[in-house]
């Protein structure tokens, strides 16, 4: 017969092991939990590790230099022409892509500041309009990578005082896709992919306008201010305006983009920001002149 102390420590001591074997299988649970864990954080980090290295296509994870952007680098150090509009005026549209790029930006007349702005708005879409075939030829054979299309403007800057008289027209003031617009200082002649396009910022130093002769910017200018009213995405757009030292850029600019719209004004460019009119049905073509800058 078993005494009384040897009944009490028997069970006692299976319910002690028990206890240990289930706290070591727990244990040793967590362990290769937490390891295995661990393994797949460090698979994910040799992972991104490697593809840094290898330069992925997403912009974020890749840190070399873009050829295209070292190609523009090398190409306005090494040159001897510089465009036309100031630092402190390209300052003004570049604070603008810095926030905005990679946007949609259409611009009005290929330049020696082309390349630049197309590299500003790396990854975006940079369009420019030309109406000068063999300037285009020129300046695509230097950089392919530059998109443009040639443009035919009906318009003679000569006739820009008659065509100003079109302000107080309600076929002007009146918000459409500009190929079905009653107010003749639309351009309707573009690829349709001009007017599908939601555009984030629309620069106008185009077409030539410094001789009777010549298109003029007028309906430039007035074409730009629809495709903003008219944008059916309902964001704003910031337009540029550059030459407003001349009559025609001066007042087509204050009559069609309207001094409330105005943002800024630095040399010769002026900065506009004009809001979607389809966003918001009953807007009047220009706002009630509460603007924070004046001409
Ligand atoms: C006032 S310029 C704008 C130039 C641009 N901002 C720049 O800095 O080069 C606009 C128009 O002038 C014409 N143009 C400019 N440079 C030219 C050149 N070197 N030869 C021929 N046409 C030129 C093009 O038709 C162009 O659309």
């Amino acid at each position: 017969m078993r005494n009384r102390s040897q009944s009490f420590i028997t069970p006692n001591l299976i319910f002690i092991c028990c206890t240990i074997v289930v706290l070591l299988i727990l244990f040793f649970q967590r362990t290769s939990i937490s390891s295995s864990s661990n393994s797949v954080s460090k698979t994910n980090l040799s992972d991104s590790t490697t593809q840094q290295s290898r330069c992925p296509s997403t912009p974020q994870q890749c840190t070399k230099l873009p050829t295209s952007l070292s190609d523009a680098l090398v190409h306005y150090v090494t040159t001897k022409i510089t465009p036309q509009q100031t630092f402190k005026e390209i300052s003004v549209s570049k604070r603008v892509l810095d926030k905005k790029s990679p946007c949609n930006f259409l611009v009005f007349g290929l330049g020696h500041d082309s390349l630049m702005w197309a590299s500003l708005n790396h990854g975006g879409r940079t369009l420019f309009l030309e109406e000068d075939k063999v300037w285009i030829e020129t300046v695509t054979t230097k950089f392919p990578s530059l998109e443009s299309y040639h443009v035919v403007y009906d318009t003679k800057l000569k006739d820009s005082n008659k065509l100003m008289e079109l302000e107080k027209t309600e076929d002007c003031k009146s918000v459409s896709d500009p190929r079905v617009s009653k107010c003749a200082l639309s351009l309707k002649g573009f690829p349709a992919d001009v007017y599908e396009t939601q555009w984030d910022l629309i620069m106008v130093d185009a077409p030539t306008g410094f001789h009777e002769e010549a298109p003029g910017r007028m309906s430039a200018i007035y074409t730009a201010g629809l495709l903003a009213r008219n944008r059916y995405d309902g964001g704003e757009t910031d337009v540029f305006v550059h030459d407003v030292n001349r009559a025609v850029e001066d007042e087509f600019s204050a009559a069609f983009l309207c001094q409330g719209y105005l943002k800024e004004q630095q040399g010769r460019l002026r900065h506009f920001t004009i809001p979607s009119h389809r966003a918001r049905s009953g807007t009047p073509f220009c706002p009630a002149d509460v603007s924070r800058h004046r001409f």
